[in-house]
């Protein structure tokens, strides 16, 4: 399939790419010696497209177009070999595993290769057994790849399912974490979140969540849909169970890309058996259930090969690097909202809040007006206003009020800054939101 991406990458390290492309804390050359617009030129954008929602897909860089044609290539060639016996391209995966792994902090048999979050988050919640008036705890800000299997739940196995309301803007660490110990019951046998919310970007504190959930003997299972690729991973350190990833958002892999992390799968402390497997029947001291998980019938082996090189061009850059640029971009969306329409626009965490709630999504409504957050009809027409005429792709969230608001829900834009993004870009944004509300 070709190597040498990451040495590829190595030049836009330098600190010989010429001058900023704008003064500012979210210009192009960034702290860490990485050229931003660099960075950028890898990315093959419809011209003209300022490209601001890697929470719904990302985009894969040329290099990377390049290696996974050429993984194509390579399985159209011979595909029954690719399938059982090359070892990037086969079933079991157990090169692209490890490496994976290894990019996220986790033992290399405890990772699956899937197709995407709501695949991950599928086999957990069905492939774990439950009872009949067993409770699970959500919050009231989740996403449908986990609402949706948990509705099953509810309505086969008789679950309960209890959703916390956290508040937006949220308060702190703490609070959000006693949340969840207040809600807890003796039925309590898991808690399902977000690591970052969809509708708000709130980043939630995963490891404190996690060991609490741990020390009441809970099992703990993480929508990590905006978590790859945006944060520096460390899954065995934070003590989750299960967490479940794309590939194709801010991680820029390829479409249909995932990966569910399983703790311990050898010894699988929770019993979780694999559905969407042809393993289940050789389940062994040697297969284990995530290995099993692996075993899927044709499964995209050129897109999983991508999905690891793309660990390679992530690494070339510097997870810390990326977590850090995507922060400040997304600091300079919060902080011009802010100007603009006053702190009652913005549903994020705050600027002055722990740095810690905050993440690269920024969902804020385009008015000084506290009424329009209730109406749906402006914050979709502008939206829409920003695609068709100036070419910005962001999107629309809407999550419940709290009690005695004005409407029952509340309605954003969300922002998603990610590496390909700059300052301009930003700059272009608010133009445009200025043009699209003047009316
Ligand atoms: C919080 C959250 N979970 C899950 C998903 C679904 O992700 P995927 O396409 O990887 O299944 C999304 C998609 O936007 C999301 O925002």
């Amino acid at each position: 399939v070709g190597s040498g991406i990451a040495a590829s990458l190595v030049p836009w390290r330098s600190g010989h790419a010429g001058p900023p492309e704008r003064e500012g804390s979210a210009g192009r050359q960034a702290r860490g010696g990485v050229d931003w617009r660099k960075v950028a030129a890898q990315f093959s954008f419809a011209p003209g497209l300022t490209y601001l929602n890697s929470g719904s897909e990302g985009s894969l860089p040329r290099r990377l177009q390049e290696q996974f044609s050429a993984a194509l290539k390579r399985w159209s060639a011979s595909p029954s070999f690719a399938f059982f016996s090359d070892p990037e391209l086969d079933q079991a995966q157990k090169i692209n595993r490890a490496r994976l792994a290894d990019f996220v902090r986790a033992p290399a048999g405890d990772v699956v290769i899937t197709d995407n979050t709501t695949m991950g988050l599928a086999m957990v919640l069905m492939g774990l057994t439950f009872s009949r008036g067993d409770e699970v705890l959500t919050t009231e800000h989740e996403h449908y790849a986990l609402l949706s299997p948990l509705n099953v739940l509810a309505q086969r196995q008789g679950v309960s399912i209890k959703k916390i309301p956290l508040p937006s803007p949220a308060p702190s660490v703490d609070a959000l974490v006693e949340g969840f110990r207040r809600a807890i019951s003796p039925r309590t046998r898991a808690l399902c979140f977000s690591h970052v919310n969809w509708t708000t970007g709130l980043q939630m504190p995963i490891a404190e969540i996690c060991a609490l959930a741990r020390s009441k003997g809970i099992l703990s299972v993480v929508d990590g849909a905006h978590g790859l690729g945006m944060i520096d991973l460390d899954l065995r350190a934070w003590g989750c169970d299960f967490y479940a990833c794309p590939g194709h958002k801010w991680f820029n892999g390829p479409p249909a890309t995932g990966l569910l992390y399983i703790r311990d799968a050898r010894s699988n402390p929770w019993r979780l058996v694999p559905v969407i497997s042809e393993g289940s029947l050789l389940l062994s001291d040697t297969l284990t259930v995530a290995d099993a998980l692996q075993m899927r019938g044709s499964t995209n082996g050129p897109a999983f090969v991508t999905l690891a090189r793309t660990a390679d061009f992530a690494d070339a850059i510097g997870k810390r690097v990326i977590e850090e640029r995507i922060g400040r971009l997304a600091d300079e969306v919060k902080g011009k909202a802010v100007t603009r329409w006053g702190q009652g626009c913005l549903f994020s965490p705050h600027l002055d809040a722990d740095k810690r709630l905050r993440s690269g999504l920024s969902a804020f409504v385009p008015s000084a007006d506290p009424s329009a957050a209730y109406d749906a009809a402006f914050v979709s027409r502008v939206a829409d206003r920003l695609l068709t005429k100036h070419r910005i792709w962001v999107r629309t969230t809407m999550f419940p009020a709290p009690a005695g608001s004005p409407g029952p829900q509340i309605n954003t834009l969300r922002v998603s800054t990610n590496i390909f993004n700059g300052g301009d870009d930003i700059d272009r944004l608010f133009r445009a939101i200025d043009e699209a509300t003047a009316t």
